[in-house]
C-alpha cells in the first residue's frame, strides 16, 4: 500500500520515532506548537541545507541573509500588514467556537449548525513589548514574515554584494501569525518557519521571471523526491491576490487531509521597494549601470513553509508494504533529506570482536555522514527500526566479516544486499550517497 493512509498514521509515526513532540507537553501541551525531535531536527536540517544549496549555492545571481525577527513597528505600516493582514473571523453562537469564514462552506465544522456572529476583520500580527515599559510606545511585532528583512536590505546587500539585476535574496527563518484556526499537524501552526526568495528584475522581465521560478520550485520538490501525482500548480484567480500581487501560483501537494498549499510564488510589482520609500523616506531604486536609468526593480517572490515542506516530504515517503507475512513501514526520503544516512549494525552483540569491529566502522564514517550504531534488538527488528525512519543503509557486522573483512550492506528501499570490503565503504558510500 503507498498513499492511503490518514494523517494519524504520519503523526503517530513522528511521535513514535521522534521526529516531532508536542510542545511543553510535561505541562499539558500548548496548542498547535510542535518541537522538533531528534529525527525531525535532523530532517529539517536537511531540508533547509538542500534549499539553500539550489537556490544560493548552486546560482550564480542569488546571495543569502538572516534578518532579525523584531523590526521597526513602521515595517508593517508601510508592507500593508497592519491594515490589511486580517483574517475574518465568526464565532458559532451554538458551540462557541471560533473560525476563519474563508474556512467554512456552510454549517459549524464541530456542531453542525448554521447560527454565526456577523464577520469581524482580526490581525494576525503578535504583539510584544520591547524595554521594561508595556506602552503603545514600545510594541513591536514578531514578524509574520521573513520578506520585509529582505526588502528593507535591499540597499544594504545591493551595495556590499554588487550585484545587477537580475538577482535574488533568500533568506529562512521563523514567522508568527496569531492563526485562529492552527490545524493538521504542522500545516498551520502559529510559529513556524518559511524559505524565502525576494527575487530584483526588470519590470519587462517580471513575468518570465515569474514563469522560470514557477517551474524551478516545482521542479525542485520532484528532485527531492516527491511524487509528481502528488503535486500540482494552482494559479491564484484575480479576486484572490494579496493586496500587492499582481499574479500568484501556488504549489499544491495532496497532504493525507487534501489538496493544500505547500509554497506561493508571487509577482509583487514593484509595490514593496516603493513603499519602503515613500514610508521611510530612503530612496530605494536601482540605478541601471547601461542605461543610467533609475526606477523599482519587480521582485519575484517564491514562499514556502519548511514544516509544511518537511510534512510533505515525511507523508510523500511513509510507505507500507507487506514482506512476506509481516507489515514492513518504510520512509522512501530521498538520501539528501534522510536523517540518517547509515546504520552499523553487530549481528551478535554478545562477540566482543564483532562490536569492536561495528564500532570502529561507525566511528569511520560518521566523519562523511549521519551515521548510527545499534545493537538493541534482533538484526530483523534492527532493519525495520531503520526501515521506518528512512536510514538509507544498513552495515551488517557478522562473524564472516572478522575474516575476510566485509560487511554486509543493505539498501532500504530493495532490501537487496551485497558483501562489500570494509576498506572500500567510504568510496561505496560517497558514490550513492553524496554525488548528485
Ligand atoms: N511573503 C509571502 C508569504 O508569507 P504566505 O503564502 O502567507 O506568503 C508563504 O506564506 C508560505 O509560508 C506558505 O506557502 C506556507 O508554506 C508557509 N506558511 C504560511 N502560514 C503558515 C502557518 N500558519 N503555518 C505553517 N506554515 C505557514
Amino acid at each position: 500500500m503507498t498513499g492511503k493512509f490518514t494523517m494519524d498514521t504520519v503523526v503517530s509515526l513522528c511521535k513514535r520515532r521522534g521526529f516531532l513532540f508536542q510542545s511543553s507537553e510535561i505541562y499539558g501541551g500548548l496548542a498547535s506548537a510542535w518541537d522538533y525531535g531528534p529525527l525531525g531536527a535532523e530532517l529539517k536540517r536537511n531540508l533547509k541545507n538542500a534549499w539553500w544549496k539550489a537556490v544560493v549555492h548552486d546560482r550564480d545571481d542569488m546571495v543569502g541573509l538572516d534578518a532579525s525577527i523584531l523590526m521597526h513597528p513602521t515595517v508593517w505600516q508601510a508592507s500593508g500588514h497592519t491594515e490589511n493582514f486580517t483574517d475574518i473571523l465568526v464565532d458559532c453562537k451554538n458551540c462557541k467556537k471560533r473560525f476563519r469564514q474563508d474556512h467554512i462552506k456552510k454549517n459549524c465544522p464541530s456542531c453542525g449548525k448554521n447560527d454565526f456572529t456577523p464577520g469581524r476583520p482580526f490581525n494576525l500580527m503578535l504583539k510584544t513589548y520591547l524595554g521594561a515599559v508595556e506602552d503603545e510606545s514600545s510594541v513591536v511585532y514578531l514578524r509574520p514574515e521573513t520578506a520585509q528583512g529582505i526588502f528593507v536590505n535591499f540597499k544594504n546587500v545591493l551595495d556590499t554584494s554588487r550585484k545587477k539585476l537580475p538577482f535574488g535574496i533568500a533568506q529562512i527563518g521563523k514567522s508568527f501569525r496569531n492563526e485562529i484556526t492552527p490545524s493538521n499537524f504542522v500545516f498551520r501552526t502559529r510559529e513556524f518557519e518559511q524559505m524565502e526568495i525576494e527575487y530584483f528584475t526588470y519590470p519587462d522581465e517580471a513575468p518570465a521571471a515569474h514563469e522560470k521560478w514557477i517551474a524551478d520550485r516545482f521542479d525542485w520538490y520532484l528532485a527531492m523526491g516527491i511524487r509528481k501525482e502528488n503535486l500540482k500548480l494552482r494559479p491564484h484567480g484575480k479576486e484572490e491576490l494579496a493586496h500587492y500581487a499582481a499574479a500568484c501560483t501556488d504549489i499544491e501537494y495532496q497532504f493525507p487531509f487534501g489538496w493544500s498549499e505547500l509554497e506561493g510564488i508571487a509577482n509583487r510589482t514593484d509595490f514593496d521597494l516603493k513603499q519602503h520609500s515613500k514610508v521611510s523616506g530612503k530612496e530605494l531604486k536601482y540605478k541601471d549601470q547601461v542605461s543610467g536609468q533609475e526606477f523599482y526593480p519587480y521582485i519575484i517572490e517564491p514562499s514556502g513553509g519548511v514544516d509544511r515542506a518537511a510534512l510533505a516530504f515525511l507523508a510523500d515517503a511513509y510507505h507500507e508494504e507487506k514482506v512476506r507475512d509481516d507489515k514492513r513501514v518504510v520512509l522512501r526520503l530521498s538520501k539528501d533529506l534522510a536523517p540518517i544516512k547509515v546504520a552499523v549494525l553487530p549481528l551478535l552483540k554478545k562477540n566482543s570482536e564483532i562490536v569492536a569491529m561495528a564500532h570502529a566502522i561507525k566511528e569511520d564514517i560518521q566523519k562523511q555522514c549521519a551515521c548510527v550504531y545499534d545493537d538493541t534488538a534482533s538484526i530483523g527488528k534492527l532493519y525495520r527500526r531503520q526501515d521506518e525512519i528512512g536510514t538509507f543503509y544498513c552495515l551488517t557486522v557478522d562473524v564472516q566479516s572478522l575474516e575476510d573483512k566485509q560487511v554486509t550492506v543493505r539498501f532500504r528501499d530493495t532490501m537487496e544486499q551485497e558483501r562489500i570490503d570494509v576498506s572500500r565503504l567510504k568510496e561505496y558510500l560517497n558514490e550513492r550517497l553524496l554525488d548528485r
